[in-house]
């Protein structure tokens, strides 16, 4: 299970990084805003911090500037992952991107079909969206499930990124439900790491340490 940080926040990822348990990144155009940075000066400082896959956005709506815009974004370094919206246009440069070895993230997935022609389309990741479809009333993370069942019965090899995740327990389920990669808000990240009985079981054993006057080094 790969985890990713959902974040164009350098400071925030150079943190992250130190834990030595960040396999990528993920942006999109709100996250980009959000840095109020230049897209191609972040993109590559975090190229150049996480080795390993980093999704930057097109911003095109029509399949040939998708492709001129995807073409820039993948040379800004080798670990870039050109990430395009599910819709018609996308999928036409996804197979192009295919054909010419790029690695894309097909974002917005909201449905099973979705998903199905993303991984038809040759996409390397496809990313459901589980925290705005629970939004909605429905199962988000069902749509992990079923995307899985189906990627395997057909031998898909598109990988699926669980992504608008909300919750540390979302982590979990979407790993229990069979997703390749999550991506993961930094505070849902560090998170992960926490449990009431970690804290309280440490404090414990510390005290009783304490009491022995001992000292390992
Ligand atoms: C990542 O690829 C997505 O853009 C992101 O996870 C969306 O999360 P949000 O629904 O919290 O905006």
């Amino acid at each position: 299970m790969q985890l990713f940080a959902d974040t164009a926040d350098t400071q925030l990822l150079a943190e992250l990084n130190e834990t030595g348990l960040i396999d990528g990144v993920t942006t999109n155009p709100t996250i980009i805003a959000k840095s109020g940075r230049n897209m191609f000066e972040v993109i590559a400082e975090i190229c150049e911090l996480i080795d390993g896959p980093i999704s930057a956005e097109v911003a095109a709506t029509d399949a040939p500037t998708m492709i001129k815009e995807g073409q820039k974004l993948a040379g800004i370094a080798s670990n870039v992952v050109i990430k395009v919206p599910l819709t018609i246009e996308g999928l036409k440069a996804t197979q192009v991107f295919a054909g010419e070895g790029l690695m894309t993230n097909v974002t917005l997935c909201f449905s099973l079909n979705q998903a199905l022609l993303a991984a038809k389309a040759g996409a390397t990741f496809v990313s459901p969206f589980v925290g705005r479809l629970d939004d909605q009333g429905a199962d988000g993370m069902q749509l992990i499930r079923d995307i899985r069942e189906v990627y395997d019965a057909y031998e898909f090899d598109t990988e699926i990124l669980a992504a608008s995740l909300r919750t540390a327990a979302h982590v979990g389920q979407a790993a229990l439900a069979g997703a390749n990669a999550a991506t993961l808000p930094p505070q849902v990240f560090k998170d992960m790491f926490k449990h009431p009985l970690t804290d309280k079981g440490l404090e414990t054993f510390l005290a009783d340490w304490a009491k022995t006057g001992q000292s390992i080094l």
